[in-house]
């Protein structure tokens, strides 16, 4: 018997069961039939919890782009491996098959050899959504190097603090981006960065937008001369199951970003598994996922996953909005996209367009439709159902994040019946639990708690890159002996899970995670302030939204507080980028506090929400007298 595909849901029961009482059988059964190794592995597995350490495939040995394209080479080599929409359609769209992707990788990995990067060394990948950034991230794969990917929309000092946490030493970048109808200048925002980047040491770049950049003889190289002339053909290096594969950040509740380090067999083994099984794909698939490569959505399930399977995955360089906000439906229509997978953010905001822009489409190829990144609320899940899925293909609500490397809690189509704003049940391998506040597992079902993983699985993030203490506190102290999510859920019934939200200071906005103490943080810069505190709000569009409380220094000289709002939002998009920027922002004389100090986030949160009744248990704040304050002047 096989395991790697799930037909029906007495095999899911019968999956999962086997997986929980001889997970070494189950993986390694599945490592062992759909991938290539050099070298099989000792061992499944082997834990120290203590040490909050986990191997997979010990000392197996492959390499993970030899498996998404060279053994798909004899059989597919003429079918698309990548089909790329720029951001403007009237562009020439492009298909890559898997002959060209090898072609392309080769090149790629040859070049990097030439300029220097070796096994194990880093490098920083920053560019818009265009072959090259594929192409890269497999490349550095190839010759065993370590991406690390920053999404193309950080500024240039998010961009200079994870490339120094990495210690990367390449760049790989290009002079401008395409969003919509901006131009965005890409090569400009890396040159602020490396200013106080000394390690790096070479930039290599793509040229996508044609704008004019400064260059810096040595150090800057274009890349398309060189690829030109690089040999088409590379032997993949050698590669150990636990070789780190990439870092890729993620914010926390406090402090810097977390470099979570993904390493290679237990990552490609999960993910190729859950999208073969969550989007029940076949053969003749025409494969859409609409995040970012510089999310682990990106990674995961427009890479890796797809061409892990042999897949043909659909890369959008644009935004849904542009030129038109049919945009998703004609490019379903254009290439008859069989599973389409987003973000609910954008779904509410295709939500309040007009029912033309969608129905006037072809939707008919698609079988099977996604939902990833943060709660989808009833509304949205209805809409998605009816006029996209025309209520016949099923709606996958896939938990899981950047650290668990892979989908863990989603519906099969056409096996889990589904049902709105539940992501209902785990995969095979994956023991969910619900955690009470005495840290106790919760037996019972139509409850809520913290939710928790309570055994180990191949995709998981290894460590957080140089501060492996900060991974053991954050996700295997407070629940000891197991992986703490740092979302709350809730169990209904039948078994199945409703995700709720996060639990710590972590705010999910429009898909994105940001960290509120590192919002704060740009805030407190500006001269003006003497402290602030950030909270979400829940927002139509947004699913969440950002609230600013804000106490400043000189009340006198700053009068015009439109102006002063503005200024802070630069000093917030400066420091970490646009996506971070406050809706709103109230002047506040001060903040609620406790004795020992702490602002109490959890009144802001109620305020904010409009929640202004009830506030729990005050009686350890030493100021409650400005809550009152606070809500009459609340915007
Ligand atoms: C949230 C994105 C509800 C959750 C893959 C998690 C979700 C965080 C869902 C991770 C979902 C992700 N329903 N909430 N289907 N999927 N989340 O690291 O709070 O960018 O902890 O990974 O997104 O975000 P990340």
């Amino acid at each position: 018997m096989s395991y790697y595909k799930i037909e029906n849901l007495e095999q899911y029961f019968k999956h999962y069961k086997k997986s929980v009482r001889e997970p070494r059988k189950f993986w390694s059964k599945i490592a062992e039939e759909n991938f290539v190794w050099y070298q099989v592995w000792d061992k499944v597995f082997e834990f120290d919890m203590e040490e909050s350490k986990f191997q997979w495939f010990v000392n197996g040995k492959l390499n993970i782009v030899k498996n998404c394209i060279d053994r798909h080479l004899a059989k597919r080599g003429e079918k698309a491996a990548i089909i790329f929409e720029p951001n403007n359609p009237e562009e020439q769209s492009e298909t890559i098959t898997y002959n060209d992707l090898y072609n392309r990788v080769c090149k790629m990995a040859n070049v990097l050899k030439e300029q220097g990067v070796k096994k194990g060394d880093r490098v920083c990948i920053y560019l818009p959504m265009i072959p090259e950034l594929v192409v890269s991230m497999l490349a550095c794969a190839r010759i065993g190097a370590i991406h690390s990917v920053i999404f193309a929309g950080f500024s240039s000092s998010a961009v200079s603090k994870r490339i120094n946490d990495a210690e990367c030493k390449f760049v790989i970048t290009s002079d401008g981006s395409y969003r919509g109808s901006k131009t965005i200048p890409l090569k400009p925002i890396i040159d602020e960065a490396l200013e106080s980047c000394p390690r790096v040491e070479k930039v290599l770049l793509v040229k996508r937008t044609g704008s004019d950049i400064a260059f810096k003889e040595g150090r800057d190289i274009w890349l398309a001369p060189l690829l030109e002339e690089a040999s088409n053909n590379h032997v993949a290096q050698v590669m150990d199951a636990e070789d780190p594969l990439f870092i890729l950040y993620t914010s926390g509740s406090t402090g810097s970003p977390k470099g979570m380090v993904h390493t290679t067999a237990g990552y490609m083994v999960q993910t190729a598994y859950s999208f073969k099984n969550i989007f029940d794909y076949k053969e003749e698939d025409i494969f859409w996922c609409t995040a970012d490569c510089g999310w682990i959505t990106g990674h995961s399930y427009i890479v890796y996953g797809p061409l892990l399977n042999g897949a043909t995955t659909v890369m959008f360089e644009g935004v849904p909005s542009y030129p038109t906000p049919s945009r998703f439906w004609d490019i379903i229509d254009k290439y008859k996209v069989t599973q389409f997978y987003t973000a609910p953010t954008a779904i509410r905001s295709l939500m309040t367009e007009d029912y033309s822009y969608v129905n006037s489409h072809d939707l008919s190829s698609l079988r099977v439709i996604g939902s990833v990144g943060e709660p989808i609320n009833e509304e949205a899940w209805h809409w998605y159902n009816d006029h996209v899925g025309k209520k016949r293909c099923p709606i996958v609500d896939t938990w899981w994040q950047t650290e668990t490397g892979s989908i863990l809690v989603s519906p099969l189509p056409f096996i889990t019946p589904t049902k709105p704003t539940y992501a209902t049940l785990p995969l095979p391998g994956i023991q969910a639990v619900l955690m009470d506040e005495k840290r106790n597992e919760i037996e019972d079902n139509q409850v809520d708690g913290s939710l928790c993983i309570k055994f180990p699985w191949p995709s998981m993030a290894r460590t957080i890159w140089g501060d492996h203490e900060r991974y053991k506190e954050t996700y295997f102290s407070k629940f000891p002996g197991k992986y703490f999510t740092g979302d709350g859920a809730l169990r209904d019934e039948v078994g199945y899970y409703r995700i709720t939200g996060r639990a710590d200071d972590v705010v999910i906005v429009s898909g994105h995670n940001l960290g509120t103490a590192p919002i704060e943080d740009a805030i407190n810069e500006h001269p003006a302030v003497a402290e602030s505190a950030v909270v979400g709000y829940k927002h139509d569009i947004k699913g969440n939204a950002l609230y600013g409380f804000i106490t400043l220094k000189m009340e006198g000289e700053y009068r015009d507080r439109e102006n002063l709002k503005k200024e802070i939002n630069n000093e917030i998009a400066s420091h970490i980028g646009p996506i971070a920027k406050l809706d709103k922002i109230q002047f506040v004389d001060s903040l609620p506090k406790t004795r020992s100090g702490k602002i109490m986030r959890r009144i802001l949160r109620s305020i904010s929400n409009g929640e202004t009744k009830e506030f729990g248990d005050v009686s350890t704040l030493i100021n409650p007298e400005v809550i009152e304050a606070i809500i009459e002047n609340k915007i």
